[in-house]
């Protein structure tokens, strides 16, 4: 596994693997479970011929909260070992004075997926979100990319990027990868007290019962609330979202769906969560 650091050295270690499948999964570090997830999928995806790319990059562009910037987990050589027992062949690894220009004054921006869930609540996230995803696509130029489902916002809006702005990239997104009580791996879990983790597993029941609820024909507005009501039943938690929404609009839905995505996020204390589940009524 090789190691760069600089734009220069990530050139140099890619042109020889150029004309063969490259995959890219773009990472901010703190490496858990559900990242290797998706670098053994695109390992897969790759094949003995094909490379695969990761990026561990925290980039301070997407961060609406200094105070979530500042105390973000970082493990960067947990990671590498990550990377390298998952069979990834670079890791692309910048400081942000290599990544970005001190002078920088170009910014790009979604401005319809992004409006509403994260977006409404985090000013600024996805157009940080799409500058970095679209530099890391023209410094690494993969022919895929990997993207959990977990940030199913995430994976829309780069899919509207992608489809936009003509960038020949093939999209793969990547089911979420949970603890075994049900809580979706995330690098922020390891911030929870002791009885916010203990409790947090809820957030998983309360979108299975209301999946269950949906299919059944129990009204929208029911089934929000009561995923709220019982998410904030616990000491300290605050919903900041749960909304049923159109999978792919991801704009709000008041009626039977055909493919709906049920969105959370809640404060466990001082620990933003988020979670989704795809729900469907025949
Ligand atoms: O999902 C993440 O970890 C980040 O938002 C990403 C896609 C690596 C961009 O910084």
């Amino acid at each position: 596994m090789q190691i760069a650091h600089t734009k220069e050295e990530l050139r140099s270690m890619l042109s020889p693997l150029r004309g063969r499948k490259i995959v890219l999964v773009p990472t901010m570090g703190a490496l858990h479970a559900g990242h290797a997830s998706l670098l053994r999928q695109a390992r897969e995806l790759a094949g003995t011929e094909g490379s695969v790319v990761a990026s561990i990059f925290l980039n301070p562009v997407q961060f609406d909260n200094a105070g979530d910037l500042a105390t973000y987990p970082a493990t960067p050589m947990q990671d590498l070992e990550t990377c390298d027992s998952c069979g990834v062949d670079v890791v692309f690894m910048p400081s942000s004075d290599t990544m970005y220009c001190a002078d920088r004054s170009v910014s790009l921006e979604e401005t319809h997926l992004s409006s509403v869930l994260c977006g409404a609540s985090r000013p600024g996230h996805f157009a940080g979100v799409c500058l970095v995803v679209n530099k890391l696509f023209n410094l690494v130029q993969p022919t895929d990319a990997i993207f959990g489902k977990k940030d199913y916002q995430q994976l829309a809006i780069i899919r509207r990027m992608v489809r936009d702005l003509d960038i020949p990239i093939t999209l793969h997104g990547a089911e979420i990868v949970r603890e075994a009580d049900g809580l979706a791996l995330s690098s922020r879990n390891v911030r929870l007290t002791p009885e916010h983790r203990q409790a947090a597993p809820a957030i998983r029941r309360s979108l299975l019962s209301a999946g269950e609820a949906y299919a059944s024909g129990e009204p929208v507005d029911n089934i929000c609330a009561q995923v709220r009501r019982s998410l904030e039943s616990i000491p300290g938690v605050q919903c900041d979202y749960v909304e049923l929404v159109d999978a792919q609009t991801l704009h709000e839905v008041t009626a039977p769906h055909r493919l709906a995505l049920l969105a959370v996020a809640a404060w466990f204390g001082d620990v933003r969560l988020i979670d989704n589940i795809e729900l469907s009524r025949s």
